[in-house]
């Protein structure tokens, strides 16, 4: 293929084809082991002679950027050091919500998989691939008598399969005409923070509270201020007196501890908004799997005073890379929140949604949960069982009602011995410590056991005791790396309940 290269205007044309071709390394367009144009070819393109060229490539050979194979050509030697992204960032002037979003945004995700992964996924047994191919399939075919882009609400057919799959499991009550399709609940978290903060209005939220949540409305400019949680919730008498415009919420599995909100907190919580004209925006993120009684019905469904937004997601019902999630939202705000979504994107994949509503009327959806639930509770008994057979030292288990992880304070630990100790092993875990706005002394883990296959589950909790050890053994030896100085005693509770 041609190669695009950017000559410099000044100098000598050998040097700046040196310096093209660097930069074409260095940017990472010509990444490691591909190979250099023929001298030839690149020769008559760039209208020089050929052996300015051999000599360009002579240069870069001798500077360690590329190597030659005889008889084969000239191939590129080096990975590109690509520039950080948020040091790239400042040295262009972005808008006050590029900054506020950047400000804060993690460091991207590494793409290596770990031998043991105790991150967010779905395992492949319990994931429906078949029938959603065969939906997929079907949808495609009707391709022609869809919309090109899609009512920005979401398709009729979902929106209305929706209303009933959440009237019945979760309490909703709704008119399909409330419901938007959005890519992912995330999508709908901005868009509400968009709608209905503006910068430095007060918005509450829990400690510790979901951080991409957090982020949106730092995004948006509100000043997030933190409510803490218990073993029953949010606790809602540390609501603040004076109110506030919007309370985010997860009262069905708190993340990322897992806790249920009371429902006399419910209660609360619904009066409070009342009280100060405040918004509830419900996320209902992983409602569907629980392992205790039957799950508390949604917030949503107790609001008489049209204050409260419902989202959802089918990341964990389904899978995360399908992208789709759901606001329910009061009937005034309908108009707005449609024209917010035809603004962001247009609509959400009509395609997928159209195959997705063909899976919730077919009841496909419905044997799915009941498979899921099954391979999900005997993944958890593995994991609660794992962790009794080896504690973790020093670590508080908070009890694992629902969903799929489970959330680990390790108060004497500092995440940079652990995160070593577990690099180490192979085990690849998820810091909770973004969780908090306020920063915490020790580690927190939120382990994932959806991915996870079943028969590495005990190897994966021996693993991480063996890490946690070391990284305790490492705090008595150099307590100047630590975060905290005091010993803990082993408190395990939850653990088998
Ligand atoms: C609290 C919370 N909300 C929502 C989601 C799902 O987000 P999305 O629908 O954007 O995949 C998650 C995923 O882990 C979550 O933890």
């Amino acid at each position: 293929l041609d190669l695009a290269l950017i000559l410099p205007d000044d100098g000598p044309r050998g040097a700046r084809l040196v310096e093209a071709l660097r930069e074409a390394i260095l940017s990472g367009r010509l990444p490691l082991g591909a190979k250099l144009p023929a001298s030839r070819l690149l020769a008559a393109q760039l209208d020089l002679s050929r052996g300015t060229v051999v000599a360009a490539y002579e240069e870069l050979i001798s500077e360690g950027y590329c190597t030659a194979r005889v008889g084969d050509g000239t191939f590129v030697a080096v990975t590109s050091r690509p520039t950080p992204r948020r040091e790239a960032a400042a040295r262009i002037r972005l808008s006050r919500w590029g900054q506020r979003v950047i400000a804060d945004s993690p460091v991207s995700a590494d793409d290596q998989r770990p031998r043991i992964d105790f991150s967010p996924g779905v395992s492949p047994e319990s994931f429906p691939a078949a029938a959603l191919a065969r939906a997929l399939r079907r949808a495609v075919d009707r391709i022609d008598g869809m919309p090109a882009v899609g009512d920005p609400a979401g398709s009729r057919r979902l929106r209305a399969a929706l209303v009933a799959h959440l009237g019945r499991t979760r309490g909703l009550r709704a008119d399909p005409s409330q419901v938007v399709v959005v890519s992912g609940s995330q999508q709908g978290i901005d868009l509400s923070a968009r709608l209905l903060l503006d910068p430095d209005d007060r918005l509450c939220m829990e400690e510790p509270g979901y951080p991409r949540a957090r982020r949106a409305f730092q995004a948006a400019g509100a000043t997030v201020t933190p409510v803490p949680i218990d073993a029953s919730g949010l606790v809602t008498a540390a609501l603040p007196a004076d109110g506030a415009r919007l309370a985010y919420v997860t009262p069905s599995h708190q993340h990322p501890t897992g806790a249920v909100l009371a429902p006399e907190r419910r209660l609360a919580l619904l009066q409070w908004a009342e009280a100060h004209d405040a918004w509830i925006l419900e996320d209902d993120y992983d409602s569907e799997f629980r392992y205790g009684g039957p799950p508390l019905p949604c917030l949503q469904g107790l609001d008489r005073s049209g204050r409260c937004i419902y989202a959802g997601s089918l990341s964990k019902l389904l899978h995360p890379a399908l992208r789709v999630g759901y606001l329910v939202v009061p009937p005034a705000l309908v108009p707005a929140v449609i024209a917010a979504k035809q603004t962001l994107d247009q609509s959400t994949s009509m395609l997928t949604q159209e195959a997705l509503a063909d899976l919730f009327e077919s009841g496909e959806i419905e044997r799915h949960l009941r498979r899921a639930s099954r391979a999900y509770r005997a993944r958890r008994a593995q994991l609660l069982a794992a962790l009794a057979a080896t504690p973790l030292p020093g670590a508080r288990v908070w009890p694992l009602t629902g969903g799929l992880h489970v959330f680990i304070e390790l108060p004497g630990i500092a995440p940079t011995a652990l995160r070593r100790a577990a690099e180490r092993r192979g085990l690849g875990l998820v810091f909770g410590d973004d969780c908090f706005l306020r920063e915490q002394p020790g580690t927190r883990l939120i382990l994932w056991f959806g991915r996870l296959p079943v028969s590495a589950i005990a190897p994966g909790i021996a693993a991480l005791a063996a890490a946690v050890g070391e990284a305790t053994v490492r705090r008595l030896e150099r307590p100047s790396e630590l975060a905290t100085t005091h010993p803990q005693q082993a408190t395990a509770i939850g653990v088998g309940e």
